[in-house]
C-alpha cells in the first residue's frame, strides 16, 4: 500500500508505490490529478527502474488505467511529459501516449506547452536548446470544469496597440443617447485576460537540497489546480518527487493526496509547506 508520511488539514504525502495507493481509492472521488511520470531513460531516481517504452505501455497505462476510474466525471487529468531526443530523432513517446489514453477511453481536451524562457545551456551540432514541455489535459468526457477566471493575466497591449484597438470598429458599442442613435467609445480591451495555452514558467531553479533531477516550478501546478478546481476540492498527484503539487494545493486552500516511492524526496515536504516554497 504506502504508509503516510506527512499531513495537514488538507493533505497526505503517501510514500510508496502510486498503483498500490490509486487501487485502493474510490471510484469518482479526485477532482484533478496533476502529475510527471519519470522522463524516459532518467537514470538518476537510484531505484534500478529504466524507464524505457515497455514501462510507459505497462506500468504507466495501468496507473492511467486507474486514474480514469478514481477521476470525477467533470474532473481532468493533466500530464506534464516531455520525451527525450534519441540520437538524430526526437522521441515520439510523449505522442504515442495520447493515442493510448484516448483507448482507455479519456478525452484529449487540450494540449498546453510549457515554454522555458531560460532552458538549461548547451550547444549542439543540429538541434537547438530544448525549451519546451507538454502539458497534455484529459478528461473523462466534453463537460469538464473550467475556471479561466482565477487565472486571468495582465494584458500586454503596447502603447501602439491600444490605439489601434481603439479604432476598430468593433471596440465601440451602439448606445441609445439622449440626442439620438450614437456610438460611445469604450476601453480597447480588457486589462486582464485570459491565459493561452502556452505557458511561460521558467525551470525550478530553488534550493534542492535532495537534489531531486526534475521538479515542477510551484507556478505548474498552481495554474493547473486554479483552472480546474475549487477550493476544497481534491488534488492527487501520484508522482509527487519532492511534493510540488501538494504545496499548491495546500497554498490555494485544495485538498490533496501525493505519493511518492522514495522517502527521500518526500521528507523535504514539511520544510517546503512550513516556508511556502
Ligand atoms: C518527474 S518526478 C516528479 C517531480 C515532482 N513533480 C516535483 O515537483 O518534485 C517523478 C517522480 O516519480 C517517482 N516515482 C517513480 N515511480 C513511482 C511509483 N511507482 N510510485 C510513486 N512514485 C514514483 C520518482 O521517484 C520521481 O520522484
Amino acid at each position: 500500500m504506502g504508509h503516510s508520511v506527512f499531513r495537514t488539514s488538507l493533505g497526505e504525502m503517501v510514500v510508496g508505490d502510486c498503483l498500490n495507493v490509486l487501487r485502493a481509492l474510490p471510484d469518482d472521488s479526485i477532482d484533478l490529478v496533476v502529475t510527471s511520470p519519470p522522463y524516459d531513460g532518467q537514470p538518476k531516481y537510484g531505484n534500478g527502474e529504466k524507464y524505457e517504452r515497455d514501462w510507459y505501455h505497462g506500468f504507466f497505462m495501468q496507473v492511467t488505467e486507474q486514474i480514469f476510474r478514481v477521476l470525477k466525471p467533470r474532473g481532468s487529468f493533466v500530464l506534464n511529459y516531455r520525451s527525450k531526443r534519441h540520437g538524430d530523432e526526437r522521441g515520439v513517446l510523449q505522442y504515442e501516449m495520447i493515442f493510448w489514453l484516448r483507448e482507455q477511453g479519456f478525452l484529449f481536451c487540450e494540449d498546453f506547452i510549457w515554454g522555458k524562457p531560460s532552458p538549461p545551456p548547451g550547444r549542439f551540432k543540429r538541434y537547438l536548446k530544448d525549451a519546451v514541455e507538454y502539458c497534455f489535459q484529459f478528461s473523462k468526457g466534453p463537460d469538464w470544469q473550467f475556471f479561466p477566471e482565477n487565472c486571468l493575466s495582465p494584458a500586454r497591449w503596447d502603447a501602439k496597440d491600444r490605439e489601434r484597438r481603439k479604432r476598430l470598429a468593433h471596440n465601440y458599442v451602439r448606445v441609445n443617447a439622449p440626442s439620438g442613435q450614437g456610438r460611445r467609445r469604450v476601453q480597447a480591451g480588457p486589462d486582464m485576460v485570459r491565459p493561452s495555452t502556452l505557458l511561460h514558467f521558467e525551470p525550478e531553479f530553488s534550493p534542492n537540497p535532495v537534489k531531486h533531477p526534475a521538479r515542477f516550478p510551484l507556478e505548474l501546478p498552481s495554474f493547473f489546480i486554479r483552472l480546474l478546481t475549487m477550493p476544497d476540492q481534491l488534488v492527487l498527484d501520484p508522482f509527487g518527487g519532492t511534493g510540488t503539487t501538494a504545496l499548491a494545493a495546500e497554498k490555494l486552500g485544495r485538498r490533496w493526496l501525493v505519493t511518492e516511492i522514495d522517502p527521500k524526496y518526500a521528507a523535504v515536504l514539511p520544510s517546503r509547506i512550513a516556508s511556502g516554497r
